[in-house]
């Protein structure tokens, strides 16, 4: 029997109980996974992992992704690693960032929405936090579908959405990003494989147009969804201590990071469960 412990009224719980650093049990692989896809993001305090066992313990919950920047946009510490883990970091070397995703507030999306077969899940392992800021807020898109407005409901379902990123934004428009571009084209609302249940797909950072209205149509609605699947009842948001663990349904939650001083070091390392089918 896994013991877990509820973070918020949509989103979120918290494991307790459980070294990732060993193996574990198929069963409690299971009842793992149960809580997970109920509550959308899971948590697990005090862990001491190195890269093999946190590669390990993510590939129990599926197939652990190699990590697809291209190499050339990679930093020699990046190349480094073990090929399925990305760094997450603000530390610079000769005044470059060394990872990915460095510096401050990151708009809410969803991982890897922007691929044709896109991720999962997302671990992210942290081992060095700044004193204050650089929380993770997460919103269960779920619950969000089940509260929008019927209007809302009607402007999104049956229709698709474009979806594209240009690898390093923070917010559209970053001029922190590279030249490397990904796009996709997926639904607006998709069903969850697990658990049969409907979420919103699409989110601020990633979501470019609705494909089948005008441009204008398309901009009314979706600023109005942003604004609603962000609201602070979906909401959980995460105050980062060292060893914390933290996994997300990218199927059924976005997620955000609230900016944190340059000054102190944020060190996280990143794992991905492949996805294994186009999302519908
Ligand atoms: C990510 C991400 C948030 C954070 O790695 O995909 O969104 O808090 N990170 O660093
Ligand atoms: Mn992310």
């Amino acid at each position: 029997m896994v013991e877990a412990r509820k973070l918020s009224r949509h989103t979120g719980a918290e494991i307790l109980g459980v070294d990732l650093g060993q193996p574990l049990p198929p069963d409690v692989v299971a009842e793992i996974w149960k809580i997970f896809v109920e509550h959308t993001v899971i948590i697990f305090r005090g862990q001491e992992l190195t890269q093999e066992q946190l590669v390990r313990a993510t590939g129990q919950f599926g197939d652990c992704a190699e990590y697809t920047r291209p190499k050339e946009f990679q930093s020699e510490t990046q190349r480094q690693l073990l090929p399925q883990i990305m760094l997450i970091t603000n530390i610079r070397e000769d005044g470059k960032p060394i990872g990915a995703h460095p510096d401050g507030e990151m708009w809410f999306h969803h991982d890897t929405i922007h691929r044709e077969i896109p991720t999962k899940a997302t671990l992210l392992y942290s081992l060095a936090v700044p004193t204050f800021g650089g929380n993770t807020a997460f919103a269960n898109l779920f619950a969000a579908y089940d509260a929008l407005p019927a209007d809302l409901k009607k402007g999104l379902e049956g229709r698709t959405a474009f979806n594209s990123f240009n690898y390093g934004s923070n917010k559209k428009g970053d001029p922190n990003a590279v030249k490397a571009v990904s796009q996709s084209v997926h639904p607006a609302v998709r069903t969850h494989e697990d658990n049969g249940k409907r979420a919103i797909y699409v989110d601020r950072l990633m979501t470019q147009k609705l494909v089948e209205v005008p441009e204008s149509e398309s901009e009314a609605i979706l600023s109005r969804v942003f604004d609603f699947i962000e609201r602070e009842e979906f909401i959980y948001e995460h105050e980062w201590k060292k060893g914390d663990v933290v996994m997300w349904d990218n199927r059924s939650s976005i997620h955000a990071r609230r900016d944190f001083p340059a000054d102190q070091v944020r060190l996280m390392w990143r794992t991905t469960i492949a996805g294994d089918a186009r999302p519908s």
